[in-house]
């Protein structure tokens, strides 16, 4: 049997063991996994850690400010936080397939990230967020085909010369979130729906990542996101996001004829992400939803609900 408690205990010590009185230094993404690793390795190590936030500007609204003051004011851990949105722009122009994009911004993350861990000097471990079901999958060996590459903005390559650092290798999700809590992490961490590494550029669906397109989509995932919780789903749903497709099309508003984007809803039920059902959301929800869009968005003219499950869907659309 566990307990949350008990496994805090375990790591503290653990890490203690392994560090020593090393320099440790630790990349956020702002996902569940790499705050509660983060967490337990301040608590075990105090400032001998530092957190590196890349803020690839591929995130959805507000989320880095919120990275930041958690960790920064409130757990007054050490942490820079890079603003690396006009790189990460500059290197999406003119690419528009969608495993493109995944290397595109997997390759930049590892070189923000290697240029801010050249700074701090001396620092030998990395922390990984590694979970139980992480080591299960990669040492798996099904041969499956890649559907996805997964790039996780969290993975950085094995060659950064660090020695890894991963309390969480034995723990499974729901653990995770446990000792998550138990530490203090804000419920809004705690509870996060999965987010892939390469964020928003790979919802706005088939052409570039410009920022145009990307602060509409922001605008729109924020409504969505506002409405699911206020209806008190955004538990209950794996995932729930938008999609911007790089589409317009006619629509009135007043005597004005409005050429516009269409925003896709796409929210999701599923255990693991390896299969997933599309969420019966209530169409009351649905129609708060779409006004809102509509209503609050210039750009927006027309919101529809995407109704695949996994498969033969995947849950992203690229
Ligand atoms: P798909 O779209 O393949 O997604 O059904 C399954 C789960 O993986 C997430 N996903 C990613 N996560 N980097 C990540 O870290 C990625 O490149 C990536 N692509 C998809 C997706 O959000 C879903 O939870």
């Amino acid at each position: 049997s566990w307990s949350a408690a008990s496994i805090v205990e375990e790591q503290i010590e653990r890490i203690r063991a392994q560090v020593g009185d090393g320099r440790v230094i630790c990349g956020l993404s702002g996902g569940v996994d790499s705050s509660v690793a983060a967490l337990l390795v301040h608590r075990a190590v105090g400032d001998q850690l530092t957190c590196v936030f890349v803020d690839h500007g591929l995130m959805r609204k507000n989320e880095g400010e919120q990275v930041i003051s958690a960790f920064r004011d409130h757990f007054k851990v050490p942490l820079v936080a890079v603003d690396a949105e006009e790189r990460f722009l500059a290197k999406l122009k003119g690419v528009t397939e969608p495993e493109a994009k995944r290397k595109v911004i997997g390759a930049e993350f590892i070189r923000v990230f290697e240029e801010e861990a050249a700074k701090l000097s001396g620092a030998k471990f990395l922390v990984q967020g590694t979970l139980y079901s992480d080591v299960i999958e990669s040492g798996g060996g099904t041969g499956a085909a890649t559907i996805k590459s997964h790039h996780n903005v969290g993975g950085l390559p094995e060659d950064l010369e660090f020695e890894l650092v991963e309390p969480l290798r034995a723990l499974f999700k729901d653990e995770v979130r446990a000792v998550g809590a138990e530490l203090g992490l804000p419920e809004r961490l705690v509870w996060r729906q999965p987010f892939p590494g390469p964020g928003l550029a790979i919802r706005v669906v088939g052409g570039e990542a410009t920022k145009e397109r990307l602060d509409v989509l922001r605008d729109a995932d924020a409504i969505l996101q506002d409405e699911i919780r206020q209806a008190g789903l955004y538990r209950e749903l794996w995932q729930s996001f938008c999609v911007l497709p790089d589409v317009r099309t006619v629509g009135v508003q007043g005597d004005e004829r409005t050429y516009g984007y269409v925003v896709v809803i796409r929210a999701v039920t599923s255990d693991d992400a390896m299969t997933a059902d599309w969420a019966r959301l209530p169409y009351d929800l649905l129609e708060q939803i779409a006004s809102r869009m509509i209503n609050e968005l210039r750009e927006v003219n027309r919101v529809v609900l995407d109704i695949t499950s996994k498969p033969p869907g995947t849950i992203e659309w690229e």
